[in-house]
């Protein structure tokens, strides 16, 4: 696979929107830019919605979810909605407010894990915090967001001396003991939440009593970058699943007249840890903005239930690229390369929503396009992850197909994918939308 300059465009496009956003609530504010500059209109749901064909809309849900979409031409009792569906977060370490300790002349973060990252990868880096800071108002409470612009934390590794094995049986670390990084050394003050939350305040512009709450995560700097012999692969955190949200916006952006099929794209939180939140993939969010959006245009709860049946789901998340050292894990008929266009993915337990009609209908649609596709099964002697894709489909009985791209170290703190495909997604998503599927 030659890459081509459009291909470096889009990755290069990509790149810059996973440094801009190194946490899911990071990420929804880049979008919601992208959104405004591209006449899209926030809507509240907490008031009445007045749309109508050719409107361009989003809306937000708790700071960490986003559902954006066109209102189509047709009539949606006549085609249904088209749906693109991935997740904002990602693995990594959640720290609460009163995480703050010293020890043996450290100031140290009491962490909890979120999701499933690989741990090891996240030691010996230098490393930051981001995360959601309350503030008070005379009038309430705001959500900011914030991001340290310098290096703040690391997890250093023990040295090899005092752990010979670590090569032989891999890094172990125990979850509550050797996870909490090292944030500066104790002074001849004791070092607090309140010190924590002065260096926050002084970034935000506000007073450190103000802050009446916070959550952060740790965050890697370091920027995403292109790397290889023909800069054939790209590397970053958080591609898993930031590429999907990525392409699925700039399809939705690249729209340049209202389609005749209402188009939605629905970016949830916490896929990572389940999808049961408010604003998860397993929360009513979806069906409640497309029962909205026809009730708004005066259809009935019959018409949506009738457009529902029409409708088409396409869930779209990081899939696994055959790794050269360990082909051993994967099924040998079922091999995924980097570069060679998207995957379907299939799975006997429906771990992946796609089924055979939806994987036919996909591969259709990406033939028509001249947009190659590859087909994604697990070993079945290994437990499969999975996606939203099952869950909305279940939640709301919509057709739905499981879809990505390739990618090695999924949930290291830095993954690796391919330069060529986010050009392929993207233009399978705007032929997604706008075909008669
Ligand atoms: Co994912």
């Amino acid at each position: 696979m030659d890459i081509t300059q459009e291909m470096i465009n889009t990755t290069t496009d990509l790149m810059q929107f996973l440094d801009d956003s190194p946490t899911a609530a990071h990420a929804v504010l880049t979008m919601k830019k992208l959104l405004i500059n591209n006449d899209f209109r926030e809507i509240s749901e907490k008031d009445e919605w007045d749309l109508k064909p050719g409107d361009k809309f989003f809306t937000i849900r708790n700071s960490t979810a986003l559902i954006a979409g066109i209102i189509g031409n047709s009539p949606i009792i006549d085609t249904g909605f088209h749906v693109i569906g991935a997740h904002t977060d990602s693995p990594g370490f959640r720290i609460k407010s009163n995480s703050v300790y010293e020890k043996e002349g450290y100031i140290q973060l009491g962490v909890e894990i979120y999701g499933g990252p690989i741990l090891a990868t996240w030691t010996d880096r230098d490393l930051t915090l981001a995360g959601k800071i309350i503030i008070h108002h005379n009038h309430g409470i705001e959500t900011r967001l914030w991001r340290s612009n310098k290096n703040l934390v690391r997890l250093p590794n023990v040295a090899i001396h005092m752990d010979r094995e670590v090569n032989d049986s891999g890094l172990k670390l125990d979850f509550e003991k050797h996870l909490p990084p090292v944030i500066g050394m104790a002074g001849s003050q004791p070092f607090t939440k309140e010190n924590l939350k002065q260096l926050i305040a002084s970034d935000l512009q506000v007073t450190a009593d103000q802050i009446v709450e916070f959550e952060l995560e740790i965050i890697d700097p370091q920027k995403a970058s292109f790397l290889g012999i023909s800069n054939e692969f790209f590397a970053s955190g958080r591609i898993d699943n930031l590429m999907m949200c990525h392409a699925a916006l700039s399809a939705l952006t690249s729209i340049e007249k209202a389609p005749d099929v209402t188009m939605v794209v629905s970016l949830f939180d916490a896929e990572e840890i389940g999808s049961a939140t408010m604003n998860g993939g397993g929360s009513p969010f979806l069906g409640q903005i497309l029962e909205r959006l026809m009730l708004t245009q005066d259809y009935s709860r019959e018409d949506f239930l009738r457009a529902i049946a029409k409708s088409f789901v396409l869930s779209a998340d990081g899939a696994h690229a055959v790794h050269p050292n360990y082909v051993d894990k994967y099924k040998a008929k079922h091999l995924c390369r980097l570069n060679q266009g998207l995957v379907i993915k299939l799975n006997a337990k429906q771990r992946y929503a796609s089924g055979p009609e939806t994987t036919a209908q996909i591969e259709l649609l990406a033939h028509k396009a001249e947009i190659p596709t590859q087909k994604y099964i697990h070993r079945t002697d290994k437990p499969c992850g999975s996606t939203i894709g099952p869950i909305t489909a279940t939640n709301y009985g919509i057709t739905t197909a499981d879809i990505g791209l390739p990618m090695v170290s999924m949930h290291s703190i830095r993954e690796m994918a391919g330069s060529a495909d986010q050009y392929f997604m993207v233009r399978f998503m705007k032929e997604f939308i706008t075909s008669d599927l």
